[in-house]
């Protein structure tokens, strides 16, 4: 069976065919970087007009790619949780219009769920990893840890309980006076040759010796007197761009190493709490170069099967949408025409 998958939560318009679950004929994203970049985050408003222009080409663009036509599709997958409700509401509209007008079964996706789901894409039946499995979410909007049974059964195990991880990158991107989206460019400049990720000693929260939480809002406030400098008797912080490029790129290095490192030591605990063979990531941030080194070190030492998503589904895409309906509705799942959008998370 195929099924559409539709993506509209914040800043890029998705659209993907793929095939009885796991198979991707094709998976667009029209990103919105552009738009953004000179806020240095993402407006809602001019988001959710630009979702209302890309959508239907974005779909259109799908199916070619996917070389299949509208009467072909078996179900209609959207993103209906969590997300910006502007956004939101474009993709779902356009997914309930489409179900409708087609007479298809429509399901509601969560998108955090769906990033768990996004390393399975485009894996052959006999290379799916054996669950239960520790999922890890680190996203612009959410860092968690999951126990799942199944692909379709993740337990919160652990989440942040102030910023999350992406976010914490792109706010210390910006105090480093770097390009929009940060992570991406906070990752290229802590990868430089003779960045000291040492240079400068940033917290990792722990919160408690057991705890499975994430905490971020210390290191954004410690990379900022890291980079200012201490206020105390300073008549005014000075601006980025005098600060010499070798010690931003100390800096970002420093921080890059304190975030990444947060991450791991809280895996870590989750599998000593909850041992298993397996870890499948997902998220924005699950491009890092440092965390995916990392983790694939943890999986050699401990000898587990560390699932990444490839770039192309780390970032928001409609394929791990498309993917984790498909698998709900196969066991029974759907959803009424009624479905709203919903800002937060189920998971
Ligand atoms: O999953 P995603 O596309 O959107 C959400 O669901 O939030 O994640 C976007 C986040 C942004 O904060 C972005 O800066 C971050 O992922 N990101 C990175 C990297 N690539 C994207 N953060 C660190 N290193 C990267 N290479
Ligand atoms: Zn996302």
């Amino acid at each position: 069976m195929l099924t559409l998958g539709i993506e509209s939560s914040c800043d890029e318009t998705a659209a993907s065919v793929v095939e009885g679950g796991w198979r991707v004929r094709s998976s667009v994203v029209a990103s919105q970087n552009e738009l953004h970049a000179e806020y240095r985050g993402v407006v809602p408003e001019l988001a959710g007009r630009a979702h209302v222009e890309k959508i239907l080409p974005v779909v259109r663009t799908a199916l070619r790619e996917a070389g299949v036509s509208l009467s072909d599709l078996g179900l209609v997958a959207v993103g209906h949780r969590p997300g910006l409700i502007g956004s939101l509401l474009v993709g779902l509209t356009a997914a309930k219009s489409l179900a409708w007008s087609l007479g298809l079964p429509l399901i509601g996706v969560d998108h955090v769920h769906a990033h768990l789901y996004s390393s399975l894409l485009d894996v052959n039946e006999a290379d799916m990893p054996a669950f239960p499995a520790i999922g890890l979410v680190v996203s612009g909007g959410h860092t968690s840890l999951y126990r799942m049974e199944s692909p379709i059964q993740p337990v919160r195990l652990g989440a942040t309980i102030d910023d999350a991880i992406g976010e914490a990158y792109d706010k210390a991107a910006t105090l480093l006076d770097l390009p929009f989206p940060g992570g991406p460019n906070l990752d290229r400049l802590a990868s430089e040759p003779g960045a000291n990720d040492r240079a400068h000693d940033l917290p990792i929260a722990r919160i408690s010796p057991a705890s499975l939480d994430f905490s971020f809002s210390g290191l954004k406030t410690a990379t900022m007197l890291a980079i200012r400098g201490d206020p105390q008797g300073q008549a005014c912080p000075p601006s980025p761009r005098e600060i010499p490029h070798t010690r931003r790129r100390d800096v970002a290095a420093s921080f890059q190493r304190a975030a990444i490192e947060a991450v791991v030591l809280k895996l870590r605990r989750a599998l000593d709490a909850h041992p298993c063979r397996t870890v499948v990531v997902g998220g924005g941030v699950s491009a890092n170069s440092r965390l995916r080194a990392e983790l694939e070190r943890l999986g050699r030492e401990r000898g587990l099967d560390v699932r990444l998503p490839p770039m192309r589904y780390c970032i928001d895409n409609a394929a791990m949408i498309a993917g984790l309906g498909h698998s709900l509705h196969a066991i029974g799942k759907s959803d009424e025409l009624s479905l709203e959008p919903v800002p937060t998370t189920a998971c």
